[in-house]
């Protein structure tokens, strides 16, 4: 049996997950029940429905992820759990479980970051793939590398540098209202496409023209925002964005609104709306030309592009910048948007263009999963960093300083 194995356990925001890794390199398995039918309807996650779920979910899950990996709780040897951020009452449920668990088994209990997660979920996938060429030796691993971290939640460059075993994070940059993967959210639900908005748009978008509606990132200035002549929000209270370089801070709430008037403008409303039951008929977004036609006429299909080359370009001129800036030769994009098809392209070929070294999580390991935070909680393991016996949830917890 091998030995440094460690469960994890998922369950901050709308999928509830297991996994089983072994010495943070190799996985075992990795279970995620969707609650994607759940939220379709509301175009969103709804807290209440989210914990109830996770609820059903998390012993089938885990015992699931158990079976797959062929091992049962006496072989393991930690449990790690996501200890936020996220939603409150979801990430309470996977915590009182792996608290349960680890209680009864007498193992040690580890409490990850999500976001740490996140950048893990490549560190892991690359392990694995260089373990499977036998080129573990070569391991650029362990090197310092920008993290781009962009989801449905967050929006961040962190500076990743490794030190003693263990990783330290700097926050380079970050979102000043919405993040990322939010705006996909909030412009599929307007204009009647479902929820996770990303993956529709992402489907959507290439059959339209990215150029059709030049949507555009005003140049973020940190002053007028702290001194309350931008909207302040409860993200922007809570971090140190004075410290930030503003080259290097996003805003995606204003290009929802420009996505907003541009459907009011040209009156797109009542289609979004007619759309809604041919895209719940659908169930999942479309593959092809005619699909795509078939549910959005051809200048809804150029707003879809043009709203995500924006975007997609926002995000590579900052995270580039900071790149540069920080002299930082290796990018790691990671997170539910970094399974994006455009964004996976534009970003590598402008690292390839600049000599930078670039990665990215398999897509099943870029949205939410388990196999990430028990990949996470390997450093801490092997330095016997262990969560104590009143660990709670913490809906806001930051990742670096
Ligand atoms: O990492 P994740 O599963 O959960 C959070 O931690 O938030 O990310 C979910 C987000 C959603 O906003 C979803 O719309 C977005 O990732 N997403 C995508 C794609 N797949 C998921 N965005 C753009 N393109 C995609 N293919
Ligand atoms: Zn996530």
């Amino acid at each position: 049996m091998p030995s440094g194995l460690i469960l994890g356990i998922e369950s901050s925001c709308d999928e509830t997950a297991a996994a089983v890794v072994e010495r943070g390199a190799k996985t075992l398995s990795s279970v995620v029940a969707s609650q994607i039918a759940t939220h379709l309807r509301y175009g969103g996650v709804v807290p209440e429905l989210a914990s109830r779920e996770h609820l059903r979910a998390i012993v089938p899950v885990v015992r699931a992820a158990l079976a797959e990996a062929h091992v049962t709780l006496t072989d393991l040897d930690a449990i790690a759990v996501t200890s936020g951020p996220g939603l409150a009452g979801a990430l309470l449920v996977g915590i009182t479980y792996a608290k349960a668990l680890a209680f009864a088994q007498g193992l040690p209990l580890i409490a990850v970051n999500h976001l740490e997660g996140h950048i893990h979920a490549v560190l892991l996938q690359e392990r694995q793939a260089l373990a499977l060429q036998n080129q573990r030796a070569a391991l650029p691993l362990d090197e310092q590398a920008l993290a781009l971290v962009v989801s449905g939640g967050h929006t961040h460059l962190f500076l990743a540098e490794p030190a003693d075993g263990m990783w330290h994070y700097s926050v380079v940059g970050r979102t000043l209202d919405d993040a990322a993967g939010e705006a996909y959210d909030k412009v599929a639900k307007l204009l009647g496409l479902g929820y996770p908005g990303g993956p529709w748009i992402d489907a959507l978008a290439r059959f339209g023209d990215p150029h059709a509606v030049p949507f555009a990132f005003a140049q973020i200035k940190t002053k007028a925002h702290l001194e309350g002549k931008a909207p302040r929000t409860k993200a922007a209270k809570t971090a140190p964005i004075a410290a930030l370089d503003p080259h290097f801070l996003f805003s995606f709430s204003g290009i929802k609104t420009a996505v907003l008037r541009y459907v009011e403008l040209h009156g797109l409303r009542d289609e979004a709306t007619a759309r809604v039951p041919r895209m719940l008929a659908a169930g999942r977004p479309p593959q092809t030309k005619e699909a795509a036609l078939a549910l959005c006429p051809q200048p809804t299909l150029d707003l879809i592009a043009s709203f995500q080359h924006a975007v997609i370009g926002d995000l590579m001129k900052k995270t580039f910048a900071a790149a540069e800036s920080l002299d930082a030769q290796r990018i790691l994009v990671t997170g539910g948007v970094a399974a994006n098809r455009e964004l996976r392209e534009r970003f590598v070929a402008e690292a390839s263009r600049r000599g930078l070294q670039i990665a990215f999580p398999t897509l099943a390991l870029s949205t939410d999963n388990a196999a990430m935070i028990a990949a996470a909680a390997w450093p801490r393991f092997t330095a016997g960093e262990f969560a104590a016996t009143d660990l709670s949830a913490e809906p806001a917890l930051a990742l670096g300083n």
